[in-house]
């Protein structure tokens, strides 16, 4: 088969590998029918993710059809259109249980395109099949169930429930790439009385307009913080949602937090962000951080079956397999080409 293979910091190639197997009676292997791009993807080419060695091939989210199920395999047959999680999960380690697979202790967690290869490639091997990998419901595309292989997840679960967001809240969500619309627009489902998108793009900001961010904020040219003082009476939002991963988000994301206030980090850092206990220890906050458990991949699957969320929007460009190259570009241009997610089929 063919797949995009890591050969090292700022290298990859699309190549002929071998075809995977079934390595334990759990696994399938997957056809993969439409992949996509992430932001992650992007720091193991830059060298961010040591994890990754070269010859793995890339690449967390998946939508596909089974081709072989392992003998261990009860809930899916060849043919079964499924969506390939970026998280795989045993299904009954400790973690598993308390639906935590992120952090699956029997070599779960986020493993594809990491630990193990990935997704963007003509076939995958998927371990713990009958746990890690969700059926697709008739009248879902295979894009639409694609967003939610890792971003539609990430946002609701990292940002939107670990922050706690309720019906009136004041939101603001510092990063405004596909997580942090993923985060907006999870938290539309819970009816907050403003959502402020913060960015230093104003093409990202545009996107977030249309995801339903009522209020836009460029830190490059404006003071965030006075802008949510302005907005929230003097006191600060409700939730705070990081979704960049630099230490410089993160702090505005603690200062733009009433006291009492919830500051959900959702942004993968490379390096220390400083935490002002001098000045927040008086002020009541609370501060999440988390890996994606992809828990609610059913209950977004559902809402997306129901018209009640749309994943559409996040698509901007499509390509071929063989177009790896050119997916990459685009998509790491946003600021040119406009891209929130690529598609690959
Ligand atoms: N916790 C998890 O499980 C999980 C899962 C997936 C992705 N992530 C992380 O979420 C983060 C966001 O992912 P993405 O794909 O949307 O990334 P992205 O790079 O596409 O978007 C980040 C946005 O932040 C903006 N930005 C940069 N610096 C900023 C600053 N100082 N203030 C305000 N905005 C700023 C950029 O203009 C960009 O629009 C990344 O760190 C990614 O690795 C975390
Ligand atoms: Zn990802
Ligand atoms: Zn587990």
């Amino acid at each position: 088969m063919r797949a995009l293979v890591y050969h090292g910091p700022g290298q990859k190639a699309w190549e002929e590998v071998p075809d995977p197997e079934i390595t334990d009676d759990g696994d399938v292997i997957v056809q993969v029918d439409a992949t996509t791009i992430c932001g992650t993807d992007l720091h193991i080419l830059r060298g961010d993710v040591p994890a990754v060695q070269p010859g793995r091939v890339l690449g967390h989210e998946a939508v596909g059809t089974v081709w072989e199920a392992g003998d261990g395999v009860r809930r899916l047959c060849p043919g079964d259109r499924v969506l390939v999680s970026c998280i795989s999960g045993c299904g009954s380690c400790r973690y598993c249980r308390e639906a935590r697979y992120g952090q699956c202790t029997e070599f779960g967690g986020w493993i594809l395109g990491h630990k193990i290869d990935g997704t963007q490639a003509e076939f995958v091997r998927v371990p713990y099949a009958d746990t890690s990998t969700f059926r697709i419901p008739e009248g879902v595309s295979d894009e639409e169930a694609l967003m939610l292989a890792d971003i539609l997840p990430t946002g609701y679960e990292v940002g939107v429930l670990a922050g706690g967001v309720r019906p009136g809240d004041v939101v603001a969500v510092v990063g405004a790439g596909p997580v942090g619309l993923s985060a907006i627009t999870g938290a539309r489902l819970y009816s907050p009385s403003r959502i402020v998108a913060i960015d230093l793009s104003d093409a990202r900001l545009e996107a977030a307009k249309h995801f339903g961010a009522d209020v836009v904020v460029n830190n490059s040219r404006e003071d965030a913080l006075a802008a949510i003082k302005d907005l929230t009476g003097g006191l600060g939002v409700d939730v705070s949602i990081e979704a960049v991963g630099v230490a410089a988000a993160f702090e505005l994301a603690v200062k733009l937090a009433r006291p009492g206030g919830r500051i959900a980090n959702i942004g993968v850092h490379g390096e220390a962000a400083m935490l002002h206990l001098e000045e927040q220890w008086i002020r009541d906050i609370t501060i999440t951080t988390g890996l994606v458990d992809t828990s609610s991949t059913p209950t977004l699957l559902r809402l997306i079956t129901t018209g009640q969320l749309d994943a559409k929007p996040f698509i901007t460009h499509h390509f071929a397999l063989d177009e790896f190259e050119e997916a990459y570009d685009v998509f790491a241009r946003p600021e040119d080409t406009g891209a929130l997610k690529v598609v690959l089929t």
